[in-house]
């Protein structure tokens, strides 16, 4: 494919991302439990912890979309296209619980997706390693985050436990491919830059 046929495709999966309900690969985690009973107030808590890691999936979506674009080796774009498959799963597992707890997903999530597609695309232009560094970097933050959503989610919310259980062991995995096919360690002020960014689409897209 040529440049402008990768263009046009990425630009394709961005409208599906923020429009289409996804597809998972893999059955929703823990769905043959039955569902416990929350309180408003514990229903609403996990809507918006949800909510927020739907958004962190669709700003996956378009690192990756960013970074396939401009990768180089065959191997880094087999790591990208691997781990973004995985993150489809996570992407249609909160949806479809966020459905299940009568909740919505982020207005923001277009603005997000944009966003994270220029992130994404200028660490690819700065080489493959760098783009695998910033895949490991990007991942670790996003483990650091599910754990802290583990401590927050409401106990009673065992589905949603599980998925970001099962999200947080993919999400290691994706970082240490990154390590292993030669990802350099970013700079602290790269690294501080990217917490800023996701504090802001965390405490944001908690609301609206
Ligand atoms: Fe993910
Ligand atoms: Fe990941």
């Amino acid at each position: 494919m040529n440049f402008v046929d990768q263009l046009i495709g990425a630009i394709d999966d961005g409208l599906r991302v923020v429009s289409a309900t996804p597809h998972a690969n893999r059955a929703l985690p823990n769905t043959d439990s039955a569902p416990a009973e929350l309180s408003d107030t514990d229903r609403a808590h996990s809507i918006g912890l949800m909510r927020v890691n739907h958004c962190g999936e669709v700003c996956a979506q378009a690192l990756y979309s960013g970074q396939l674009l401009f990768a180089r080796d065959a191997q880094t774009r087999d790591v990208l296209e691997h781990a973004r498959q995985e993150e489809i799963d996570h992407l249609a597992w909160c949806e479809s619980r966020i459905d299940a707890l009568g909740g919505r997903t982020s207005v923001l999530n277009p603005l997000f997706y944009a966003g994270s597609f220029v992130l994404g695309a200028t660490s690819a232009l700065a080489g493959d390693k760098v783009s695998l560094g910033f895949l490991t970097e990007t991942e670790k933050q996003v483990e650091a985050h599910l754990a802290d959503h583990l401590e927050r989610l409401p106990q009673a919310d065992t589905q949603s436990r599980h998925i970001v259980e099962v999200m947080r062991e993919d999400e290691i995995r994706h970082g240490q491919s990154g390590v292993a096919h030669g990802g350099v360690d970013l700079p602290s002020p790269v690294k501080w830059l990217m917490k800023g960014v996701s504090k802001v689409m965390t405490s944001a897209t908690y609301r609206i």
